[in-house]
């Protein structure tokens, strides 16, 4: 994954932007697994820096500190030959199910405002552009990290059919939930999201808006993968 971008040879990418719960994960997934193209959870790497933070117990606000964290983050994602979640390795652990707890998501919210994060990410992030493509699911991955991506897509879908699925996803894990406080999580964490001074949420410049609120996955896929046969 560190392979550096030989700029002579044109690596494709497609962003997928778009707040928590839009299903741009899972369409993001699909779409890498069906061209056979590497894929990029950026979202992970804000969680990642947030739980090394939180087990340090540091002040999520203070960028220096936070930001030594992401530009050191030993972090491995391995990906297995289906299309399935990669298994992501903080320092050889597995940590793939404690940075999807809503308290992970809240923190890596918070330090994802911090300027310094972001900066100390960036390569990182880039840095999976590698042959044969990249599919990119983020925040700012079509506007600041890959901004000439050769298709920028923005996958929304209302903040209530958001808490819908994520009650539906914690329930199946037999965890507790509550849709009334899961709504307004969702809500605190767009907020924030959109209104942050660096990379806020917002579709990038040429980003194709798809709302996923009324529509199944592999319609989306389908979608998208139209659109990018029609480019090519
Ligand atoms: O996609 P996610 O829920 O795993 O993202 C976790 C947090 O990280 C989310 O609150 C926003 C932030 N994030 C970001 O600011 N930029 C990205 N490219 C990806 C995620």
């Amino acid at each position: 994954m560190n392979e550096k971008i030989d700029e002579s040879v044109v690596v494709p990418v497609i962003t997928i932007d778009g707040p928590g719960g839009s299903g741009k994960g899972t369409v993001s997934r699909l779409i890498a697994g069906q061209l056979g193209w590497h894929f990029l959870d950026s979202g992970a790497l804000y969680r990642l820096v947030a739980l090394v933070a939180l087990k340090r117990q540091l002040d999520l606000s203070v960028g220096s500190e936070i930001s030594l964290i992401a530009s050191k983050l030993d972090v491995e994602f391995k990906v297995d030959s289906g299309c399935g979640e990669a298994q992501i390795l903080l320092e050889g652990r597995s940590v793939g199910d404690e940075i999807r707890s809503e308290q992970c998501a809240d923190s890596a919210s918070k330090v994802a405002a911090l300027p310094a994060v972001r900066e100390a990410l960036l390569q990182r992030q880039r840095d999976f552009r590698c042959s044969p493509g990249l599919v990119a699911d983020g925040r700012d991955m079509g506007s600041v990290v890959f901004p000439h991506a050769e298709l920028k897509i923005f996958l929304d879908a209302s903040a209530e059919e958001r808490a819908q699925r994520r009650y539906k996803q914690l329930k199946e894990k037999g965890m507790s939930a509550n849709l009334v406080t899961l709504l307004e999580e969702i809500q605190v964490r767009d907020a924030r999201d959109r209104n942050r001074s660096v990379a806020p949420l917002i579709p990038a410049a040429g980003a194709i808006l798809v709302d996923s609120t009324t529509q199944e996955i592999d319609e989306v896929v389908a979608g998208i993968l139209e659109k990018w046969f029609k480019l090519t």
